[in-house]
């Protein structure tokens, strides 16, 4: 248990540190930027999905389920740490992969191996499709599994960022600033609404910007609208009254480049200047993607110079050893 009161197995190492780049701070000479280390969360490497697992896996223990199911891209981040937390946590771990079988196994799928996850191959699914299929396949066989939506992604997950959002606070008020704004990836919901959530629970009154990594495939509803929904239910979950708009939200859209996963200018000058100037590695699809956003709001002069903006890393670095071709 826990400030929330729910279910939670300790996975990963907390708080992650919260510092300076006070290189690239000079570089742009706008904004004070500030860096929130969830790639050191110390789960295989780390990653947001740390936060989020200690409350999927802290549910699904106290279910006494004997395995968890969860899907993705082949080179899913969450993936991988959802196969080293069901190790961690002695359950078996079935994952839903975007693609075929490749010939050989890199980054995050390398990784995967390693953690002894048994792999279902599920070609143009690569959102979890398929989770339900090898749900019903499991039971049959009499097994008890726990089923950890694509991205982790839900009320129960999205925990670990409203939680998140308190250890920031204590973070930045023993360091006396004020972070104005932060600056993350926005994929699957999670992340965002526990931020959303946390940010109105622990009053830390940031701006939050979210930038959009891929396209919603839910044609019914804009992906905002998910993320105010998903915030709603977690609200509603900690009894507490408000209600968050989706026009409240901001959602950053104009960075998706040619789509998932595709490498263009924009992230491979962030990766590079990330790591050229402050030692710091970010993920070609996610972690890269935002930090262009961010390198692109500053160039446009979206910041002034006396705010403090915070960009949340959320991981992803194993992917970098799958994308070499793609970064030189
Ligand atoms: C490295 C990384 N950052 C950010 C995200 C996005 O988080 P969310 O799915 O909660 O929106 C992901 C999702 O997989 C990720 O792997």
């Amino acid at each position: 248990m826990n400030d929330l009161n729910f279910p939670k197995k300790n996975i990963g190492f907390f708080p992650t540190p919260l510092h300076k780049l006070e290189n690239l701070t000079k570089y742009f000479n706008r904004p004070s930027i500030y860096i929130k280390r969830d790639d050191m969360t110390g789960l295989a490497f780390g990653g947001n999905k740390t936060r989020k697992l200690e409350f999927l896996m802290g549910d699904a223990l106290s279910k006494n389920c004997d395995c968890v199911i969860t899907g993705g891209a082949s080179q899913s981040n969450h993936c991988r740490q959802t196969a080293a937390a069901a190790a961690q946590s002695g359950l078996e771990c079935h994952l839903a992969l975007g693609g075929e079988e490749p010939d050989s196994f890199t980054g995050n799928l390398l990784l995967d191996k390693l953690f002894d996850a048994k792999i279902h191959w599920c070609g143009e699914f690569r959102k979890g499709e398929k989770i339900p299929a090898i749900y019903s396949h499991l039971a049959a066989k009499g097994k008890k599994p726990y089923i950890i939506p694509y991205g982790g992604s839900n009320k129960i997950g999205a925990l670990g960022f409203v939680e998140a959002m308190g250890e920031l606070k204590s973070q930045s008020e023993e360091m006396k600033i004020k972070i104005d704004k932060i600056i993350f990836a926005s994929s699957s919901g999670g992340t965002h609404s526990g931020m959303i959530v946390g940010n109105i629970l622990y009053n830390l009154n940031s701006t939050l910007i979210g930038v959009q990594i891929d396209k919603s495939e839910n044609e019914d509803k804009p992906y905002s609208s998910l993320i105010a929904e998903l915030a709603n239910e977690i609200l509603t979950e900690l009894d507490i009254k408000r209600n968050v708009n989706e026009k409240d939200l901001i959602l950053r859209n104009e960075f998706m480049g040619d789509g998932y996963g595709i490498v263009g200018e924009l992230e491979r000058n962030a990766i590079k200047l990330l790591a050229g100037k402050e030692g710091i590695l970010v993920d070609p699809v996610y972690t890269g993607r935002v930090f262009g956003a961010l390198m692109n709001m500053i160039e446009n002069k979206e910041f002034s110079k006396g705010e403090n903006v915070l960009f949340w890393h959320t991981g992803g670095t194993p992917a970098l050893f799958s994308y070499y071709d793609k970064l030189f």
